[in-house]
This record gives structure tokens, C-alpha cells and sequence, in this order.
């Protein structure tokens, strides 16, 4: 609801997000925006798990009244809309003003023209196709929308581009400013630089760095190019996440003026033969693919959600984003921007061959290069943002009669903004040693990491990275025994439908992190890797996903006939098998919140100065006495001993991205590690059998201006958690709030996401709070047998 910042902002741009008709299936309601109505819903058995379970397709209609002023008509209107799902149209007073069908892109219309004095209708009328995609997509206005009031003459519609060069200790910031009017004459554009220092009151304070004064001749959409020189500028860069504003003020003749900033960085980002270097210094990319669903609250962007998935990434050591497989909400770029995370803007899933049949294929022609403008424009300014993905696994990386496709997308990006560089995500390996390869600056594999080598001979000069790496499946807190680590053993055809988290586990074209990392090691010139996926998404829950769609990510014969019998191993079992799952396995991080053991695996590598290690399984195994249950410590350490119960089941040297004491045989009690790096102690971790549930712990997971995240745990009565709790908890609130929904990570349940009842998931449930006016808030949550917990927010 909260509609914060944007990199590119108008002064009289407000935000327009409350308070709207929504009117679908004949029923009709007052929503504020972002509004995803597919989560609204329930999850049903017959909707298709690939995109979630849930009802996100469909017609509607948004309705909001307009109210204006004659001083208002005396100036331009435009209403924003960062994001509408999908085949957008809007229709001002009853006649159609503009609208774009691309439900990822940001788009904007001038309705001044169909604007009268007093009241006026506003209508944005959806189209959301079934079959259109590979995922949960969401239904609705599921971003914010802005009603925005400029001066005849001011700055356009995302008329600014900043770009900068950094020598030595000293920047050049250029500026373009593509000014808009409604008639030539000459104007006075003026621009300042500032930089804002944190105040010891909280505020902030500006200092202007630089300034200069450019009288142009103007006539609608002429670009003004402005320069200013920086001495010793702060640069910005995942550590210091160093920020500018420029405040250009447009001057017209008639003496109105109008203000516009754009927030940038001053930063050299560099990809080399060697890989991506920023400011200078090489940077590996430890990066996530991420879906633009939050979970429990669906595609409906949200700052809060965000900042808490991201702030959990950054604490695993990740520092890249692709943002797989569409342009983010804006709002994203703009944390990014702040929180330092780089970022792959990616602008599709598909070109021309189809993988959906209402999918982008059928938008491609007519529209690929708007979109694809529209999130340039619209992004060039982040300096979090270092690549534009032009695609992903498109179906053309086969057939060189299309590889004019992505040659045209890189040079559309190239003349839109020559500062970076262009990749995609490619899954044919044949195609990185054809003339497909040259069409993207940067290549990109999916999957396979076993031709960066070969790639690096062949195309020399032409940078590489993992665009998809791993892939790897888990459950969080579910292990299965006796593990073995064929591909087919971490889950069964069958109840619960789950799959072990011993990190294992992949579906056939995908493996377990340290496959990918051996190659990493062994090609210093990859320049980084974005992991499938850092949180788990709506949608796409494989291996208990059959959908034959999945086909369509195999592009020759023998790739598909090698998934079909993967498939086939279970006969004809799997048809008949119901699937319940509606969300993916694939997160490092589950849908709730929660991370699952790779996690740790992750931080391991890609933050070896942090003293860590982790113990996996959990150590609660009533039944399991003497029998074999392998134990893996993930550790930034280089050698670790295992205790069990005071004994030492020997102390191991990590060879590859584990240390694995594979003979363990179970017995209840305290199993600890012991990590060592380079003989010295380095860290400990330590897992304890749990007792009976006995009790719940509430803590703040998160807690932002406008939802806080409570995450309860089931503990036994020595405060352990009790690793198979499921039972069924039951929320509610006190105070000037409300309970927006709850999750507790599990991919199969059908529990909706505002129900305040739900079972906790192996010893775990997350409940989100939305903060509806002052005072104190207090949550409780009660379940049969346990004692009922209260938490004051
Ligand atoms: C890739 C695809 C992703 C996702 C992933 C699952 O082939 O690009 O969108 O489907 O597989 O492993």
C-alpha cells in the first residue's frame, strides 16, 4: 500500500494507489493497490500446479474517480501504472486513452485530452489469459499506480539518463534530459547535483556537488546534454552503497518551472575477458535468479516484503539479482540501488517460439522492442542494474534463420544506452559454439558449467557467467534415508510429495550446488552465477510438476526423450498420481521466509571470512536408533570434528563444499561440530534431539513501517525445536492492525494465505501483520496442547 521511492521522479508525480472499484466475476469490492487477486483465492487440486493452484486469470475491471481543477487542466496529467496483469486497457470518461498488454512492463499515458473539470472516470480493464505462463503470474494491478501533474514544459516521461565516467579519482556525471512542451522556444534547464548525508536527527542533509545551467532551444522530446565534473566522487558499490540525486529544474519561457529527480550512482562496472569488475576490483556475481511473487502476498509488490528477502540474502552473502524471467517492480531496483545488489534486468521468457500458448510469443512482433525500450528507459539510471537479459532459453538459440532475434534486442539495448552490456539465459549447449554465441555480449549458460572451459577457448575475449545455475530441490526440514545420491532419490512419486534436503537432489538437467562450483573454481574467467532460485516462488513445483509444458525447456529430440524417461521411471503411476504442489522446491530459501540447509551452504563460499558452520539433518529421530543417518556440516572453515554425545566421530579435512560423516549411526542426544581453519577453532554449531511440543516461541522476523513478519516456533520444554511439529496453529490480533496471512513454507499445502488458521511445517509457521494506525499491536496464536503465545508489535 505504502508507495515510497522511484529512481525517476516527477514533483508533482502522487501516488494513486487507494481506494479503487474492483469488479470481477460480477461481484465487485473497494481495493487498494498493489492488488493481486489470484492470491485472494483458494488453492484448488484441478487449477494446474505450474502456475500455483491458484485462480489468477481472468477478466476485471479497476475503477477510481478523478477529480480535477481547472488549474489542473492548465497542466499535463499522466497516470503511471509500474505494473498491470495483463492486456491492460484504460479508458478515461468511457473512451480507451491507451494501455500496453505486457503485464511485467511499466507504462504511462497522457490523459489530459479526455480529462474535464470535476469528476472523471478512470477504468483499467485486465485481460488475464490461462496458459499465458510457465509460473504463477498473479492477476490485477499488482504494482503501484502514480497520477502525475507536470508544466506544459518539463522534463519527459523518464526523460533522464545519467550516465558517468570514473578516472582515477575523479567522475564525469553526463546527463541526457529529454524535455517535453507544447510549444518551441527557449527554456533554461538547470540541474544540480546533490549528495545527501544522514543527519544526527535522522534526517538528511544535501550538499550540492555541482551545478550548471544549459539555456537550450527546446521543442517537444529535444534532448539537452549536461556535464558536470566530480572530484574524489563516492562511489557506489555493494559495500557502500553510494547515492546522488540530480534535481533538474526546467524553466519555461512563460516562467513556469518544473522539477524532476533522478537518483543515480558513480560506479565503473566492467565486464572483461576475466570476468566483472567494478570500481576496479574484480567482483565475483554471487547471484540468485529471483520471481516477482512474495509469497504469501503473490505478485502484489510490497517495500516491506522486499527489504526482508533481501536483507536475508545479503546475509547468505549474496550481492546479484536476475530477475528472472521479466523487468522487476521499479520499487526493486530502487532497494537494490540502496541495499548494494547487482542486477540482471531481464526482459523475457520467450521470443518467437512459444512456450505458453497465450505466452509473450503472441506479443513478440508487435511488441518486443517497446518493451523492451520501456524497461530501459525506465531502468538505465539504477547503478545496481550492470546487464540487460534480452532472454531466456528462447527456442531461436537452435535455429540461426531467427538469431537476427537477439542480435536486434542486444542492439536496440546498445543504442538505448551504450553503457552496458547485453546477456541472456541459454539451455542449448550447441548453441554457445554457433554464431548464436556472438549475438549477446555476455553469454549466459543454464546449466552447464561443464563448457565454461571450452566456451572460454573458443569465444576468447567474450565474457561468461552461469545465468541459471544449480537448480537444486529441498524441502526445508524434510530428510529422507537411506541417502543415496542418484537423482531420483531424494523424493517419491508419492505422499508427501516433498524432497529431501540433504542438497542433493535435481531434476535431469540440473545439480547439486558443488557441481557448478567445481567449474567455477576451474574457469577463473566465469564472472559469476545467478543460482536457481534464492526464495522458493508460486508455481513451477518440480519434480511433482508434469505438465508437458515442461517440454518445451528441451531443445533437441534426445533431451526430451532423456526427460521423458526420467518421467517414465515412475510408469503409469505419475498420471494417475494427483499432485497437490502448488509452489517450487527449487528456493534456497522457502516460500515462507525460511532457509532451507543450503543456506548455509551458500554462505560457506560466498562469505569465507564469516566464521561459520551447520549441522544437517536435524537430530530427532524416534525410531531411527543405530541406524545410518549420514551428517553433512557445511563450514567457511577448512577441516571440522563431529561429536555425538561427547564422542568424536572424527575430525575431516573439506575436500569439495561438505564435510560428510556418512557412517553415523543414530542415537537421541547432542550432535556438534567443532569447525577449524587453519588450525585454529573457527565455529561450532550443534543440533539436539527435541522432546514433546510443548510449547511456541514468537519473535519479530521483520518489522517494517507497514507489515511485520512473526515467525513462530514449536519448541519442546527445554526450549528445542520440535523438527516434525504440525500442529495446527490458530492467529489473531489485537489492536490497530491487521492479519494479512499466514505460510509456513510447505510447496503442497492448500491452506489459503489469509487463512489465520494453518499448520505449522516442520516446527514452523511465519504470520504477517499490516499496521493500520498508532498504537500497540498485539498477535497471539493459540494451538491445542500448547501453551498459548502473545507477541506485542
Ligand atoms: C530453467 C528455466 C527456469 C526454470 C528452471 C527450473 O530451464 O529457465 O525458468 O524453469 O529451468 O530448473
Amino acid at each position: 500500500m505504502l508507495c515510497l521511492t522511484a529512481a525517476g521522479q516527477p514533483a508533482g508525480r502522487t501516488c494513486w494507489n487507494e481506494g479503487w472499484t474492483f469488479l470481477k466475476d460480477g461481484k465487485e469490492k473497494t481495493v487498494d493497490l498493489p492488488h493481486d487477486w489470484g492470491v485472494e483465492g483458494e488453492f484448488k487440486q484441478e487449477y494446474p500446479g505450474e502456475s500455483g493452484k491458484l485462480p489468477w486469470w481472468g477478466q476485471a475491471t479497476y475503477g477510481k474517480a478523478l477529480v480535477v481543477t481547472a488549474e489542473d487542466l492548465a497542466k499535463d496529467i499522466r497516470l503511471e501504472v509500474d505494473g498491470a496483469m495483463s492486456n491492460a486497457r484504460l479508458w478515461v470518461n468511457g473512451r480507451e486513452a491507451g494501455g500496453w498488454p505486457y503485464g511485467y512492463a511499466s507504462w504511462a499515458v497522457d490523459i489530459t485530452g479526455f480529462l474535464n473539470e470535476g469528476s472523471n472516470w478512470i477504468e483499467i480493464r485486465l485481460d488475464n489469459k490461462e496458459n499465458s505462463s510457465r509460473w504463477y503470474p498473479g492477476g490485477g494491478i499488482y504494482r503501484n499506480v502514480w497520477l502525475t501533474r507536470t508544466e506544459k514544459t518539463s522534463v519527459a516521461h523518464w526523460g533522464t539518463f545519467v550516465t558517468a565516467h570514473v578516472r582515477g579519482s575523479e567522475a564525469t556525471v553526463f546527463q541526457r534530459v529529454t524535455v517535453k512542451t507544447d510549444r518551441p522556444q527557449i527554456a533554461l534547464v538547470s540541474t544540480r547535483i546533490l549528495y545527501k548525508d544522514p543527519a544526527a536527527d535522522g534526517t538528511q542533509v544535501e550538499h550540492v556537488v555541482a551545478e550548471t545551467r544549459s539555456f537550450a532551444q527546446i521543442y517537444d522530446g529535444r534532448v539537452v546534454l549536461q556535464d558536470f565534473d566530480l572530484d574524489e566522487p563516492r562511489l557506489w558499490s555493494p559495500e557502500e552503497p553510494n547515492l546522488y540525486v540530480a534535481r533538474t529544474v526546467v524553466t519555461a519561457e512563460d516562467g513556469t518551472s518544473d522539477t524532476y529527480e533522478t537518483t543515480f550512482g558513480i560506479r565503473r562496472a566492467e565486464f572483461k575477458r576475466d570476468g566483472f569488475y567494478l570500481n576496479g576490483q574484480k567482483t565475483f556475481l554471487k547471484g540468485v535468479c529471483l520471481h516477482h511473487d512474495a509469497g504469501l502476498l503473490g505478485a502484489a509488490w510490497n517495500e516491506d516484503a522486499w527489504t526482508r528477502r533481501l536483507e536475508k540474502l545479503q546475509e547468505m552473502g549474496c550481492n546479484a539479482i536476475r530477475t528472472s524471467h521479466n523487468p522487476p517492480a521499479p520499487e526493486l531496483l530502487d532497494l537494490c540501488d540502496r541495499m548494494g545488489f547487482l542486477v540482471m534486468d531481464e526482459l523475457t521468457d520467450t521470443w518467437t517460439y512459444a512456450k505458453k500458448e497465450n505466452g509473450y510469443a503472441t506479443l513478440f512482433d508487435q511488441w518486443a522492442e517497446k518493451d523492451l525500450v520501456a524497461m530501459i528507459h525506465r531502468d538505465r539510471n539504477h547503478p545496481s542494474v550492470i546487464l540487460w537479459s534480452v532472454g531466456n532459453e528462447c527456442g531461436e538459440q537452435g535455429d540461426s534463420t531467427r538469431w537476427w532475434i537477439p542480435q536486434r534486442l542486444t542492439d536496440i539495448c546498445h543504442r538505448e544506452d551504450p553503457t552496458r552490456l547485453t546477456s541472456a539465459g541459454n539451455d542449448n549447449p550447441g548453441a554457445a559454439f554457433t554464431g548464436y554465441a556472438g549475438t549477446l555480449d555476455v553469454y549466459g549458460f543454464n546449466y552447464k558449467p561443464q563448457l565454461y572451459e571450452r566456451f572460454v577457448k573458443e569465444h576468447p575475449g567474450q565474457p561468461v557467467l552461469g545465468s541459471e545455475t544449480a537448480s537444486c530441490i529441498s524441502t526445508r526440514g524434510y530428510y529422507r534415508f537411506p541417502v543415496e545420491e542418484a537423482k531420483n532419490k531424494g523424493w517419491d512419486m508419492e505422499p508427501p510429495f516433498q524432497v529431501s534436503s540433504y542438497d542433493l537432489y535435481a531434476p535431469a538437467w540440473a545439480s547439486k550446488a558443488d557441481y557448478e562450483w567445481q567449474f567455477e573454481d576451474a574457469v577463473p574467467e566465469c564472472a559469476g552465477e545467478f543460482v536457481w532460485t534464492g526464495y522458493d516462488y508460486l508455481g513451477e513445483p518440480t519434480p511433482f510438476n508434469l505438465d508437458p509444458s515442461v517440454l518445451s525447456n528441451f531443445h533437441t529430440e534426445e533431451e526430451r526423450e532423456a526427460y521423458k524417461k526420467w518421467v517414465a521411471q515412475w510408469g503409469e503411476v505419475v498420471s494417475d498420481v494427483p499432485l497437490p504442489s502448488r509452489s517450487s522446491y527449487f528456493g534456497i530459501i522457502d516460500l515462507a521466509g525460511f532457509p532451507k540447509d543450503r543456506f548455509w551452504q551458500y554462505q560457506s563460499r560466498w562469505r569465507p571470512e564469516l566464521p561459520m558452520a551447520h549441522i544437517l539433518p536435524h537430530w530427532t529421530w524416534p525410531g531411527r536408533e543405530g541406524e545410518l543417518t549420514p551428517v553433512h556440516v557445511y563450514t567457511s572453515g577448512d577441516e571440522a570434528e563431529l561429536f555425538l554425545n561427547g564422542e568424536s566421530l572424527g575430525r575431516k579435512k573439506k575436500e569439495g563444499y561438505r564435510i560428510v560423516w556418512n557412517d553415523v549411526r543414530y542415537a537421541p542426544g547432542t550432535l556438534e561440530v567443532v569447525a577449524y581453519r587453519k588450525g585454529g577453532e573457527w565455529a561450532r554449531d550443534k543440533v539436539c534431539t527435541a522432546g514433546k511440543a510443548v510449547k511456541m516461541a514468537a519473535s519479530v522476523d521483520y518489522a517494517g513501517e507497514d507489515l511485520t513478519y512473526v515467525t513462530i516456533d514449536i519448541l519442546d520444554k527445554a526450549g528445542v525445536l520440535v523438527p516434525d511439529a504440525g500442529n495446527l496453529l490458530s492467529f489473531s490480533v489485537k489492536g490497530p492492525a491487521v492479519l494479512v496471512g499466514t505460510d509456513a513454507g510447505d510447496p503442497t499445502s492448500h491452506v489459503p494465505f489469509y487463512s489465520p488458521q494453518l499448520p505449522a511445517f516442520h516446527g514452523k509457521a511465519s504470520a504477517v501483520v499490516r499496521r493500520t494506525g498508532p498504537g500497540a499491536i498485539v498477535l497471539s496464536c493459540k494451538s491445542k496442547g500448547l501453551k498459548t503465545t502473545e507477541i506485542r508489535l
